[in-house]
């Protein structure tokens, strides 16, 4: 429930087709039983997590957002891992691609620009597979997910209901 009816949860993110969408799902079956199964229609990669923004912002915050001019590249989730400190299990790539280091800074530059405020902490990509997880050594190898990131999007979050409010093209 939203207790701020002038504010909403926002974040931006990576948002999958279906190829990867589907690839996603699949490894979340093999962890079934291991936690809580996030939505495969929800699953996502953060890039900048904002928090609660006035509505009356969000046309700014559009705006900030649709001046990153970064490039298209492929993401190659290919470890499951473990995250004791949330308990969660979660998809990540084993390399980073420099073209999505290079997003998030772009990102987080012309936010800041446009007066937005949001915490900075070491960018760790990954979507989130399954909650309230247990850990289970060693977790079963995986499927390469390929994904051919053309967009990122700015989703309205809170509770299980993420609504992607606007997608930005990638050049
Ligand atoms: P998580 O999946 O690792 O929990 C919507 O909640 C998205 O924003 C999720 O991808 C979540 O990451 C991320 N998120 C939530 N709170 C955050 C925070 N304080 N800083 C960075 N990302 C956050």
């Amino acid at each position: 429930m939203n207790t701020h009816p002038d504010t909403v949860r926002i974040f931006f993110a990576l948002w999958p087709e279906s190829v990867a969408r589907l690839a996603l799902a699949v490894w979340q079956q093999r962890l079934e039983g291991m936690g809580r199964t996030m939505r495969t229609d929800t699953l996502h990669v953060t890039l900048v997590f904002l928090g609660e923004v006035e509505k009356a912002r969000l046309e700014a915050l559009q705006l900030a957002a649709s001046e990153v001019t970064a490039r298209r590249f492929e993401l190659r989730l290919n470890e499951a891992r473990y995250w004791e400190h949330n308990r969660i299990i979660y998809a990540a790539p084993s390399v980073i691609p420099a073209a999505l280091l290079q997003l998030v800074s772009d990102l987080q530059c012309s936010l800041e620009k446009h007066g937005f405020d949001f915490a900075r902490r070491e960018y760790m990509p990954h979507v989130t597979l399954l909650r309230n997880a247990r850990r289970e050594d060693p977790l079963p190898g995986m499927p390469a997910v390929r994904w051919h990131v053309k967009d990122f999007a700015m989703v309205r979050g809170g509770g299980p209901e993420y609504r992607v409010l606007t997608r930005f093209p990638l050049v």
